[in-house]
């Protein structure tokens, strides 16, 4: 093939997945998906699937085509379904729409698609190229891979620390460590994700709101790990609980009367069993998350969660904000806490670690590599 074909076919992949993100904060706990439709090296539709329940963006793109499809290209970011989940299957359209060619991203990891969306598609004479700009359409999707394969959802830790490694002052006094330009992108990832978890402790320390201030922002749900229902009635998070979903990961020795009136309040309280500290047991409490569909959680600190979820091995993904200051003090609080490991050797290492700049901050993110 000339390079000029397969530039071209790079670029049309490079569309739809600018469209795919499109879906971003309203897809979950499905993936999201772009799809652009070309005949006679014309772009004659786009498509991406724009909310859960909503069409596929296979059917959104070949539903609006500015003539008939049937010989053209299709370029899709992920492998067409072929079963009848919340909407009917993309290879029915595409056969019945009589595509010459699909070129696809990434294979689905469903495993009641994974590879057998090609199959089918190859069956039914449609030529099928496999694997174009793969990486990046797998990236785009990394929350969904975890959540299908792993059946947790995949966490992302993010906190913003000083130069010398702090994330509070020692009187516990955080706002703001990071720049304008982070905070920006930090609400951003709150679009990303379905939940956002913290602990008690930050809630009593700093009252968070926890929402998503950017336009055309989604607010994640609330997740505040709490194991004796300590959250003040007064604190933001239960003021505005009717407006934003709030759950509270709870231990299963709780006041009853603390319980209600919360509930009242519009939060939600879930019972957990407890971990060798005496915490809320992450691990179970992840599991249920799973169940309920929430595929991918923000996990904004402090430190003592921070830590549990890292020992627990249930950080997938960091985002690490380091503002160029320095705060001191031997009491002020690090990321994450915890006990830590006796010797270096044993230190968690992040792989795929890139760098990149918000305003004055170094944003470091990397993928936890456990037990090595
Ligand atoms: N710079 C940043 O990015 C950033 C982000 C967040 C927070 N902060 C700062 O961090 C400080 C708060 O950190 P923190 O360490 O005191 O509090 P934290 O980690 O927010 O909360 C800790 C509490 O969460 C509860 N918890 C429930 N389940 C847990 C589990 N499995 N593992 C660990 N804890 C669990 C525990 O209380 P119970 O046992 O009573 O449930 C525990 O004491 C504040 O100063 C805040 O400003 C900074």
């Amino acid at each position: 093939m000339d390079t000029q074909e397969e530039a071209f076919q790079e670029k049309m992949m490079r569309r739809a997945l600018a469209l795919a993100k499109r879906g971003e904060g309203r897809t979950s706990p499905n993936p999201m998906v772009g799809c652009v439709v070309v005949k006679d090296g014309r772009i004659i539709s786009g498509g991406f699937h724009e909310h859960i329940g909503g069409f596929h963006a296979e059917r959104n793109a070949l539903l609006h085509c500015t003539e008939d499809p049937a010989g053209a290209d299709l370029y899709v970011t992920l492998e067409p379904c072929c079963h009848t989940g919340r909407t009917p299957p993309c290879t029915d359209i595409i056969i019945e729409k009589q595509i010459a060619r699909v070129f696809v991203g990434a294979m689905d990891v469903n495993p009641i698609v994974s590879g057998k969306g090609v199959r089918l598609l190859r069956e039914a004479g449609i030529e099928v190229k496999t694997g174009l700009l793969e990486a990046e359409c797998h990236a785009l999707n990394e929350v969904f891979e975890h959540y299908m394969t792993a059946h947790l959802p995949f966490v992302d830790a993010k906190y913003a620390m000083t130069a010398d490694g702090k994330i509070a002052t020692a009187t516990g006094d955080a706002k703001w460590i990071s720049s304008d330009a982070s905070l920006k992108e930090v609400h951003r990832l709150r679009k990303h994700y379905k939940g956002i978890m913290c602990g008690i402790g930050t809630v009593l320390q700093d009252d968070p709101m926890l929402n998503c201030r950017i336009e055309s922002g989604v607010d994640p749900i609330r997740l505040i790990c709490d194991t004796h229902l300590r959250i003040p009635m007064h604190s933001k998070l239960v003021q505005t609980a009717s407006d934003i979903p709030t759950w509270v990961l709870a231990g299963p020795d709780i006041d009853p009367q603390k319980q209600q009136t919360l509930e009242e309040q519009g939060v939600e309280v879930l019972s957990c069993g407890l971990n060798a500290d005496g915490h809320v047991d992450l691990n179970q409490a992840m599991k249920m998350l799973a169940e309920r569909e929430v595929d991918g959680i923000l996990l904004e600190g402090g430190g003592t969660l921070m830590a549990d979820a890292f020992a627990a091995h249930l950080v997938s993904k960091v985002h690490v904000f380091i503002a160029p200051k320095i705060v001191g003090g031997e009491n002020a609080k690090s990321p994450v806490g915890g006990q830590g490991v006796k010797k270096m050797s044993q230190a968690i290492q992040f792989e795929r670690a890139a760098y990149r700049q918000y305003g004055p901050d170094i944003c470091m993110t990397g993928y936890p590599v456990y037990g090595k």
